[in-house]
């Protein structure tokens, strides 16, 4: 199954840069994306119903971006339709040794559909006979497309999912490129101020927001080169934590959400260590952590849908900001080809 997410033309008028045109781009995409499965009543998907039926467990394969992608999906696609879903980032998959059959079920999430790595790995699971579902095409815009599987899943695997909240998932769906516009007009430009002058960062989150913390992490590094790790919150106090000093700045991804009372255990364990904090948060999270912190981005208040989408385009803009003020090309990162095509 191929599922091909629409592109876009290559001209980066009015922007300085592509990348800042491809974050502005975002909510179209995603309106038109998930328009290409959404009726005013229902989510249509166009594959084998019976796919999903019998389907107990997921593989999601990709890397870099794609990779943190695949993290996301994990949280919805088991919380809606209670399917298992293991990860693996292309470049270990074969390493696995895992034996597949055709019971296998694999998506795989390449935005350019040809890294070496992601495509070795899906030969790999098809020499075995794994059935194997690609999600490609579109930058950064893969998130959306897995969501309305996991919607379409649940209703074909009949999944107790009440009527009121399938209802808010669609709800949630229809309005997520609206939630990514709100994202664009982050102000972003004091924190981008505040890191450029340090040459290590940690960005923290919990749930959906520690793929959004890798994603955040990864791209800060490969745009403005300063040392940026990303780590699930819960982890700090396992390694992590012995790297915090005043000359460290946290970014914490910490919404108001059923994660915020452990992220504000890490906030506190930060602070009382005089590492610098600085908090995505909403308006009430900003409320409970303006004494922690150096700094906040604040963010509207979203659906937990929409959520992971709003909060990796401001850190798409700081990452951007950054570089920018670091005077480095964000189109052209060193050493980074647009497109890995070797193993
Ligand atoms: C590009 O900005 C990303 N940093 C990079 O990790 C990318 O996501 C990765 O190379 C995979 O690319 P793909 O989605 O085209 O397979």
């Amino acid at each position: 199954i191929l599922i091909r997410t629409p592109n876009t033309n290559t001209d980066k008028a009015p922007y300085d840069h592509f990348m800042l045109k491809e974050i502005h781009e975002q909510p179209g995409v995603i309106r038109n994306t998930i328009n290409q499965f959404i009726s005013c009543e229902s989510v249509e998907f166009a594959c084998d119903a019976n796919l999903f039926k019998s389907l107990t467990h997921l593989t999601i394969v990709g890397s870099g971006s794609s990779y943190m992608a695949g993290l996301i999906a994990k949280y919805w696609l088991e919380s809606i339709a209670n399917i298992r879903v293991l990860l693996s980032i292309a470049s270990e998959f074969r390493y696995h040794r895992m034996q597949i059959s055709e019971n296998d079920v694999f998506l795989f999430i390449s935005q350019s559909g040809e890294t070496a790595d992601t495509l070795a790995a899906l030969r790999h699971a098809k020499r075995q006979n794994g059935t194997v579902i690609s999600l490609t095409n579109v930058p950064r815009n893969s998130m959306e497309n897995i969501s309305d599987i996991a919607l379409k899943i649940s209703q074909d695997r009949k999944c107790v999912v009440a009527q009121s909240t399938y209802k808010q998932l669609f709800e949630a769906l229809q309005c997520m490129a609206q939630h990514a516009s709100e994202a664009l007009v982050t102000s972003i430009e004091p924190v981008a101020d505040l890191i450029l002058h340090y040459n290590r960062v940690i960005i923290m989150g919990r749930g959906t927001c520690y793929g959004v913390a890798l994603e955040a992490a990864l791209k800060i590094r490969e745009l403005s080169y300063i040392h940026t790790i990303g780590i699930a919150s819960g982890e700090l106090k396992h390694g992590s934590i012995a790297l915090v000093d005043e000359s460290l700045p946290v970014v914490a991804i910490a919404p108001y959400n059923e994660t915020f009372t452990k992220n504000l255990v890490s906030i506190q364990e930060v602070s009382a260590r005089k590492g610098m904090v600085v908090a995505f948060t909403d308006g009430k999270g900003a409320r409970k952590l303006k004494h922690l912190c150096k700094a906040i981005v604040e963010l509207p208040e979203t659906n937990a849908f929409s959520l992971p989408i709003v909060y990796t385009i401001a850190a798409q803009l700081l990452a951007y900001r950054i570089a920018v003020k670091k005077g480095l090309d964000a189109d052209q990162p060193r050493n980074l080809a647009k497109s890995v095509t070797v193993e």
